[in-house]
């Protein structure tokens, strides 16, 4: 059986911001539509970018790296941690004041970290509410050049300061201290901005050093999402049987992907196939052939989080099937993201019967294969849902989700394809 995986949420993100920032127009194919998609689009239509519905093939209007207008109201990116951290770096290089907000969820996440090396660059910011959340107003203006070392490892952080370097038109040095998701420094290698990057010990380092005077626009396919993907994968491993799920359209970037290594540790029989370049935006993907698997539990931490940090939820489902205790650790970036992932996770694998418990920055399951049944919570999270999908959805299992409608921020569409390939049936409610 097969699924075809949506476009990935990052690099759709990043796409409709070099555009809007391009000369010209851009022709942009394979774009997630979903809600942080359309989020993010919506705010750069405000600030003056040309942008048609979200479709499989649609052309933006940029407006150029200077050239967005002010908005006439608040920009409101939602449940989109992505589009509000990377435009507030935008907008830090603008000559005009924005206000960017979003959604309860977003508006509790942290922003202090995006905002204080901005502040170091020359941008002026405003907490409106609480200090160090949204809704923030940004004074934008000149900027100078940054040399930072960022408190955690961030592709949202990494990819907002690399934009102020870009709309500011000044270098940037940064060092990660651990290696986070490269699309944005693909996208730029692809339009001819070198981007110069490189271990430094167990740390990462980046640096765009020459920023150009503009930006050509852009010809590229998004490939699927690996995130996305994951779900599947563990349904694949996980559902009875022996006849492989065929995954396809898959991005397979290297610093996506850090699930196989660990889901192979632990006995997962996953092979990617077809492998193609996806073009303008540097990125590769492929198709994933995953065998139904008996996983067994293992330790999961340190430079492995990074690469897969999104999958944790769906990785700890996993865990709940595995022979034995899955411990993961060093993972704390978890609570704070569209809810606090460990607790949500431990809380909600408790109340279908499994032994969960919460670490500081992880958290411990002993798998089991007696039939889980409760009800669980998403909290406004799409993965939160849609891992507990997974788990429901596996024989003999009957979970019931709170809140299903929350999947279409990040995969339109997957209760339909769930129920397709597991033969159950759990469509959202109205
Ligand atoms: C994202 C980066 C990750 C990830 C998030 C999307 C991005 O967060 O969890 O879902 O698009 O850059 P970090 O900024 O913490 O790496």
């Amino acid at each position: 059986m097969e699924v075809r995986i949506p476009g990935d949420k990052s690099i759709s993100q990043r796409a409709l911001i070099f555009a809007a920032l391009a000369d010209g127009r851009s022709r942009l194919q394979g774009l997630l539509d979903g809600g942080d998609p359309a989020s993010t689009a919506e705010a750069l239509r405000m600030l003056g970018a040309e942008i048609p519905p979200l479709g499989a093939d649609i052309s933006v209007g940029g407006r150029g790296l200077r050239g967005l207008l002010p908005p006439s109201d608040a920009l409101d990116l939602r449940n989109s941690g992505t589009g509000a951290r990377l435009l507030l770096g935008v907008l830090a290089g603008q000559s005009f004041d924005a206000v960017v907000t979003g959604d309860d969820s977003l508006r509790r996440r942290p922003m202090g970290r995006i905002t204080r090396p901005l502040t170091d660059m020359g941008a002026r910011f405003q907490a409106l509410g609480e200090e160090g959340r949204l809704p923030i107003r940004v004074s934008g203006g000149e900027l100078s050049p940054l040399s930072y070392e960022l408190p955690v490892a961030s592709a949202q952080l990494k990819s907002a300061l690399l934009l102020a370097g870009l709309v500011g038109g000044v270098a940037v040095e940064l060092v990660e201290p651990g290696r986070s998701r490269d699309h944005t420094e693909r996208l730029l290698a692809g339009l001819g901005v070198p981007v110069l990057s490189g271990g430094q010990g167990d740390r990462w380092g980046v640096a765009l050093t020459e920023p150009p005077e503009s930006l050509s626009p852009l010809d590229m396919i998004v490939p699927g999402d690996f995130s996305s993907a994951a779900f599947f994968i563990l349904l694949g491993l996980l559902r009875s049987g022996t006849e492989p799920l065929i995954l396809e359209n898959v991005g397979l970037n290297p610093t996506r992907t850090g699930l196989l290594p660990t889901l192979e540790r632990m006995g997962g029989r996953v092979e990617a196939e077809e492998l193609r370049e996806a073009g303008a935006g540097g990125e590769v993907s492929g198709t994933l052939v995953v065998a139904p698997s008996e996983l067994q539990g293992c330790d999961v931490g340190g430079q492995e989080i990074p690469g897969l940090i999104d999958e944790v939820p769906i990785l700890a489902v996993g865990a709940a099937r595995a022979r034995g205790r899955t411990r993961i650790t060093g993972a704390g970036e978890l609570r704070v993201k569209e809810t606090d992932r460990i607790k949500a996770m431990v809380e909600n694998l408790r109340a279908v019967g499994v032994e969960a418990e919460e670490l500081e920055d992880g958290l411990e399951v002993e798998g089991t294969d007696r039939p889980l049944k409760g009800d669980v919570r998403s909290h406004h999270d799409h993965r939160i849902a849609m891992a507990f999908g997974v788990l429901g959805s596996l024989a003999g299992n009957e979970i019931r989700i709170d809140d299903l409608e929350v999947a279409s921020v990040s995969f339109p569409g997957f209760w339909g394809q769930l129920a397709r390939v597991s033969g159950t049936c759990q469509e959202p409610r109205p």
